[in-house]
């Protein structure tokens, strides 16, 4: 008697026929490579949480450039690590900002390599909060004003992506305002619409040394519980002309990134952070799981949850793996 059933084996019969169903890939161009630059002189600190990431100073970012590039990374996401904080975070947006200084001697040597400038505070505020601080407050509308001053110094000194990454309310019709203010109308935003209060932030928080001196960011960064509240924080940013959306952190959120998907006509962006790349590293350097096929799995999972681009410690490596193939 011939059974009625599915024979869904039958295209997944050899590499060949695999390879001509299948449904996504990852490119080179999907990536975006986060860099720590570091104030100071002939430095290239591994982040002893994060094996493999590097924070450089100005003298050392020649040779990363170089790798980079011979990798075949497209864009780059710079943050910086000034000498000296202080209460409103005076070097975000000094002109010879480290970021500044960074981004307009990549832009000057590197000129195909695309620069997000991370528009935050928290790496240059004394209490490491991402905005100004009154008391315990983290104050809205005075942090908007040196958001927009931090932008448009990076766009000054180059940069081609802004990314504001502070979860004040406000800040894309502030930063665009401001952009547009002093001529840089064509400069898109890439906001970190849908940026969640995470644990899995941490080993960021020693690359960046950015962590909170007080408190935590749960009254800007959002409720891990909630999913109508991304939708609200991605239709503000949307209506106020954001030209990207990220949804961060990455692996535990991709159900949000598939609503961004489905709801928004913008590109999207995942984040893949800093705890995520921390668990995998921690995991393979255990011999606990392969880490080659581990890494393409969670990234092309990504691209299927719906993200466009994938901010990735892992860029380096996974382009490599994928040239392999
Ligand atoms: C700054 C910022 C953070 C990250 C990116 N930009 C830290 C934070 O919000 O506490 C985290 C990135 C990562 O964990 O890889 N606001």
């Amino acid at each position: 008697m011939e059974l009625q059933f599915s024979r869904h084996r039958r295209l997944r019969s050899s590499a060949s026929m695999r390879a001509l169903v299948r449904e996504n890939h990852l490119r080179a161009e999907d990536f975006i490579y986060p860099l720590f630059i570091y104030e100071g002189e002939n430095i290239r600190n591994e982040v002893s949480s994060m094996p493999g990431v590097f924070q450089v100073s100005m003298d050392n970012l020649q040779a990363e450039m170089e790798d980079i590039e011979a990798h075949g990374i497209k864009a780059v996401l710079l943050f910086g690590i000034p000498a000296t904080k202080d209460e409103c975070g005076g070097q975000a947006y000094h002109d010879h900002g480290i970021v500044q200084e960074a981004t307009r001697y990549i832009k000057q040597h590197f000129p195909e390599i695309l620069v997000v400038a991370d528009t935050c505070l928290c790496e240059y505020t004394s209490h490491g909060h991402c905005g100004v601080v009154e008391g315990e407050q983290v104050l809205n509308d005075e942090s908007l004003e040196l958001l927009v001053k931090t932008a448009v110094s990076q766009a000054k000194a180059g940069a081609d992506i802004i990314a504001p990454s502070n979860m004040m309310d406000g800040f894309v019709t502030a930063i665009r305002a401001g952009l547009d203010e002093a001529g840089f109308k064509e400069i898109p935003i890439m906001s970190y619409a849908v940026k969640y209060a995470s644990a899995f932030y941490g080993p960021f928080r020693e690359a960046a040394e950015g962590a909170p001196q007080f408190g935590d960011r749960k009254t800007y960064q959002m409720d891990p519980a909630n999913r109508m509240e991304a939708f609200r924080e991605a239709e503000s940013d949307a209506a106020e002309g954001a030209d990207f959306l990220i949804v961060k952190p990455g692996m535990p959120y991709l159900d949000i990134v598939r609503d961004i998907k489905n709801n928004f006509n913008l590109p999207v962006v995942i984040y893949n952070v800093s705890g995520e790349y921390s668990m995998i590293k921690a995991a393979a350097q255990n011999g606990w799981i392969d880490e080659k096929s581990t890494v393409l799995e969670m990234l092309v999972g990504m691209k299927r949850a719906g993200a466009d681009l994938i901010i990735t410690y892992h860029a380096k490596d996974a382009i490599r793996w994928l040239n392999e193939q």
